[in-house]
């Protein structure tokens, strides 16, 4: 029967022992994580959220307390008394911080006992992360998750305390949301009181961040959870946690240079890694065009390289076709990988472009002497020629392309440099690379939905210099988006805002909104868009894509407590669950179908 703590009270954490402490008496509380018992001799590792110590218990030790001792196994938690003392150099363990001294113990209370752990409880495990997942907290126990933890921690008291000195208000907006239109698919919450009526959670605080402005708050940040119902990835899950900031009278510069003082100083202060502002910067036209993605990986060459000119009208009549057609053809120079990609390695990457739709990917490898290609035999002497000369080709390198519309080459190639760069191990870890993508078109067309829709969201503003275009070209028109990517991961976003009423009228109409619609939808915003809204901006980060790329995992579910799996369950609790039939009734809900 448990009687509080048995009088113990702990006085130090074990890992944070050291030969400092030598001779002092401490009380430490934790789990055992190894017991050895050689006959006379008992050692417990105790550990804690700060490390593992070696405790001892030999003859000097009261029997009782030595049969105590004994009886310890894996996982069960204890309280141990005890002095610090240097061990022996022939025992000192240096896997360990603490491994040049032990405790010798004294007194022993076991708090609870556990039955054998599904894995063990040690860094570095390969068990199934289905299993991880259903037993979280022995998973959480193990010492690279804490350390994930204490780091998601740290990231967020250094943001908060940076824009805190930066005249920041933290201050919290709804979970319980009116549902829109636009953006992902919403998560819906039944209301019992108005039956048929359902709350949705937030995609985003964005609607609430703009009111608050509006609102005279001046400047808001917030640490906030958002619900999206898209398909899951490594780097995205249905709930996830937003660092949500929004500035008053302020233009797209000022919310970069801000942001930029944010990560330097995360960076500096978690891993001590000085990041060099101002990041650098590229249009969303340099990013798509020399690495074919809106969120390129910088630590790595590989850059497309333009061959429309030269394709135009030439004897291969895919990259002819695909020129005259509107579309390009573009190439990637693998420097000196001929002797690394094999033929049969080639066909793999045919395959692999095959995933983007692109219909076919096109190589010249230049041989010493001669070029292999089955492409070359369609080309002039001088196409090739001039070819090899634009991507820069010396013997040992080659050059793939792919010739389609714009979209599939760049899509298609961007992924291709990434996949090769994995591939011939030619990414630098220990490089964090910043930057900037601004001028995002404003639109993008749904061929699906046959109408525009916003690229960011409806209530980011266009170019100044492009308002004209909204008339006219609106697929022509840059809006002042902007997103900051690590390594080719997108880690935020945002934009500078439309704060007139007419602007942002206009730009649901654009969207495809009768006026009823946005007033049904967006009311509340239009409304308050009369009553003197400053100019304003912000923007959002993923706080787990952030930690995740600090801590040098690959999922951010290693950097979440309690993450989803990819069928957007939670296996240890097994939410989502069916509820009883009272509850239904209650909210007014029939399910069809089920019983
Ligand atoms: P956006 O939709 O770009 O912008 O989201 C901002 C950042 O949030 C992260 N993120 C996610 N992380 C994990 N799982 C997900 N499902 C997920 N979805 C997004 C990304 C992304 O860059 N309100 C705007 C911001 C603004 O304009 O101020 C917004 O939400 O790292
Ligand atoms: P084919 O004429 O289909 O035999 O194709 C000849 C070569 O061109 C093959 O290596 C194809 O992979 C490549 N190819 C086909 N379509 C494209 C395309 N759209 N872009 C680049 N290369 C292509």
């Amino acid at each position: 029967m448990q009687k509080g703590m048995a009088g113990l009270k702990r006085t130090d954490y074990c890992g944070e022992l050291g030969e400092s402490n030598i001779g002092k008496k401490v009380t430490l509380m934790g789990w055992a994580a190894k017991n050895r018992d050689l006959g006379g001799v008992i050692f417990i590792d105790l550990r804690d959220r700060t490390g593992i110590v070696q405790t001892v218990f030999n003859q000097e030790t009261a029997s009782d307390i030595f049969a105590l001792a004994e009886s310890v196994r894996s996982e069960y938690v204890v309280g141990i008394e005890g002095v610090v003392r240097k061990r022996a150099p022939e025992t000192v363990n240096n896997n360990i911080p603490t491994g040049t001294i032990e405790v010798l113990a004294s007194n022993i209370v076991i708090y609870s006992k556990s039955e054998t752990p599904p894995f063990y409880i040690e860094e570095g495990i390969d068990t199934n992360e289905q299993v991880r997942l259903k037993y979280r907290y022995l998973d959480l126990r193990r010492p690279d998750m804490q350390k994930n933890m204490i780091l998601r921690h740290k990231v967020c008291k250094v943001a908060r305390d940076y824009f805190d000195s930066q005249g920041f208000l933290e201050i919290e907006t709804p979970m319980l949301t009116k549902s829109t239109p636009e953006g992902a698919r919403d998560y819906l919450v039944p209301s019992r009181i108005h039956h048929g009526a359902f709350y949705a959670l937030p995609q985003s605080p964005q609607q609430y961040k703009q009111l608050l402005m509006l609102a005279g708050m001046d400047k808001y940040f917030q640490i906030a959870r958002c619900f999206r119902d898209e398909d899951l990835r490594a780097d995205r899950q249905p709930e996830f946690t937003q660092i949500d900031i929004e500035m008053s009278f302020v233009e797209a510069e000022d919310v970069i240079s801000c942001n930029e003082g944010m990560l330097a100083e995360v960076f500096e202060k978690t891993l001590g890694i000085k990041v060099k502002t101002p990041f650098l910067r590229l249009t969303y036209k340099e990013a798509m065009e020399r690495y074919g993605s809106d969120k390129p990986d910088t630590r790595f060459g590989l850059e497309l390289v333009d061959m429309s000119d030269i394709a135009k009208g030439c004897g291969f009549k895919v990259f002819a076709d695909a020129v005259a057609n509107g579309g390009s053809v573009r190439a990637i120079n693998v420097n000196g990988a001929s002797d690394r990609l094999s033929r049969r390695d080639l066909d793999s990457l045919v395959d692999f472009v095959k995933i983007y739709c692109a219909k076919g990917l096109a190589w010249i490898v230049v041989a010493e002497g001669e070029l292999k290609s089955p492409v070359t035999k369609f080309l002039t002497e001088e196409e090739t020629a001039a070819i090899l000369k634009r991507a820069d080709a010396k013997v040992g390198d080659v050059v793939l392309f792919v010739a389609d519309k714009d979209e599939i080459v760049f899509d298609s190639l961007g992924a291709l440099r990434q996949e090769i760069a994995k591939r011939l191990d030619m990414i630098d870890k220990s490089l964090f690379n910043f930057l900037w993508v601004t001028e995002f078109p404003l639109l993008e067309y749904d061929e699906e939905e046959k109408r525009f829709v916003a690229k960011h969201h409806p209530f980011t503003a266009p170019m100044d210099e492009d308002l004209e275009l909204l008339d006219t070209d609106p697929a022509s028109v840059r809006a002042k988006a902007y997103d900051v990517i690590l390594n080719g991961c997108e880690l935020g976003g945002g934009s500078i805002r439309i704060y007139d009423g007419e602007l942002q009228a206009k730009m649901f109409k654009l969207l495809g909104f009768t006026e009823e619609a946005a007033q049904a939808q967006f009311g509340h915003l239009l409304t308050a868009f009369k009553y003197g809204t400053p100019p304003h901006g912000g923007m959002a980060y993923g706080l787990d894509r952030l930690v995740m790329l600090l801590a040098g995992c690959s999922s951010i579910r290693d950097v979440m407590a309690f993450p989803k799996v990819q069928t957007a369950s939670e296996v240890m609790t097994n939410a989502p669950d069916f509820v009883d039939k009272k509850q239904l009734m209650e909210l007014g809900i029939k399910i069809v179908n089920i019983d």
